[in-house]
């Protein structure tokens, strides 16, 4: 029985060639509109290679605008140009969020260097010792990745940067240790003494959040290797790509997206549909919006519901005012409501506007509110239709 089911799933059909590329941990092949700020690191790391030196940088910005991919990339790509360059330069990256004590992130560089060391028992200030000494008789330089050092340092205090940044210093030794910062903002840095501080204040870049556009720049490799040819449309892109951008973050878009395919797989649907999209938002922002149906007049309701259908049926992420009026023309008719006007019209569609229920675009021509763009991109439309029409009473 368990069998049977196991062996329906995996020979139902997908709309994935491999869903295992939008998972945030996978590291896509390139980057996207990063590049100044790739020329950015390896301009301020450049003494590594050149003068054997050691430097610090803070990466910031926001939720999912690449921070962690751009060290990553940065860090790989500066190993290998080291390499070719005959200076033994190694990369490697900690996640503050799981590597939470002094002690782990020492034990994990102890491990990386040699996997036999008996570490256990020793303290932090040993570890590290362990590790300086290898890079100084290796004579190697590290490029070490501390991420979400911000969540860290208010866990722990900021004496590990300091520890790191002065290690070998103290020992009156070349400091072959490197660091790249990444936290939301810079505001943890007023907790590190002036010395350490001032070495980041001089290099700190901060990641814009991405625009719709870039978004789908983003999205578009992803999707050639995520999905089986022709599975995606663009009006799926964009309508993720606009909602992603609200937040100007790559990792929800890609989440959408693989939201919108386990809907559309679910279903066993072969493309993803604008209507998926809709769906894998909610999924995200469970906060349905019932309470605020519950507000709408009668008109705003039929026109509501005129929207909806018309959506659905042309499956588009938008419709134009003068479609919607036909439809809300015959939603009237079924309900036996005499049509409000046009100027009636546009105050309802911003009142749906108000309460999120839609979205206005105005396309810029042509008289006020006749070639607007209207979209539901926050509600699944069968659901909203559903809700509608059983609180709508035909006469
Ligand atoms: N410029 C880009 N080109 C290609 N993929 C990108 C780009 N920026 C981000 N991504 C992808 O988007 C997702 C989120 O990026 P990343 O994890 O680097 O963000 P972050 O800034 O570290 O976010 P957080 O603050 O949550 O840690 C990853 O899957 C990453 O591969
Ligand atoms: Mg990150």
């Amino acid at each position: 029985m368990s069998r049977r089911i196991l062996e329906e799933e995996l020979k139902r059909k997908s709309v994935f060639r491999d869903a295992g590329k939008l998972l945030p941990d996978y590291v896509p092949a390139s980057l996207v509109h990063r590049n100044k700020e790739f020329r950015w690191l390896a301009q301020v790391f450049r003494p590594i290679v050149e003068n054997r030196a050691s430097q610090r940088a803070l990466i910031t910005g926001g939720v999912g605008v690449g921070k962690t991919v751009l060290a990553i990339k940065f860090g790989s790509e500066m190993k290998a140009a080291a390499k070719d360059r005959k200076v033994d330069v190694d990369y490697f990256h900690i996640n503050c969020r799981k590597d939470k004590s002094d002690y782990a992130i020492y034990a994990k560089l102890v491990q990386h260097y040699n996997p036999r060391w008996p570490y256990h028992g020793l303290g932090p200030e040993k570890l590290l010792n362990m590790v300086v000494s290898h890079l100084k008789t290796q004579d190697k330089f590290l490029i070490l990745v501390l991420d979400e050092v911000d969540y860290f340092i208010q866990l722990n205090g900021p004496d590990i940067v300091y520890a790191l940044t002065r290690a070998a210093e103290e020992a009156g030794e070349r400091n072959r240790i490197s660091l790249v910062a990444i936290a939301k903002d810079q505001s943890f840095l007023y907790r590190l003494d002036e010395a350490t501080k001032s070495t980041f204040m001089h290099n700190i870049l901060r990641l814009p959040n991405y625009t719709a556009k870039q978004l789908q720049d983003i999205m578009e490799p992803r999707i050639e290797e995520a999905f089986k040819g022709g599975a995606v449309d663009t009006e799926v892109v964009e309508m993720i790509s606009e909602a992603a951008a609200k937040r100007g973050d790559a990792r929800l878009a890609l989440e959408f997206l693989w939201r919108a395919g386990m809907i559309a797989d679910r279903e066993g649907a072969s493309e993803v549909s604008t209507e998926h999209a809709r769906e894998a938002k909610t999924e995200i922002h469970p906060e349905f919006k019932k309470e605020f149906l519950r507000e709408l007049q009668l008109h705003e309701r039929l026109l509501l519901l005129a929207i909806a259908r018309k959506l659905r049926i042309t499956d588009q992420a938008y419709a134009i005012t003068g479609e919607v009026e036909k439809s809300y023309e015959v939603v009237c008719e079924e309900y036996e409501e005499a049509p409000r006007k046009h100027t009636q019209l546009w105050e309802y569609y911003k009142r749906l506007e108000g309460l999120g229920l839609i979205e206005l675009q105005s396309s810029g021509v042509g008289q006020r509110g006749m070639s607007t763009k209207i979209s539901i991109p926050d509600v699944p439309l069968t659901w909203l239709e559903k809700e509608l029409v059983s609180n709508l009473k035909r006469k």
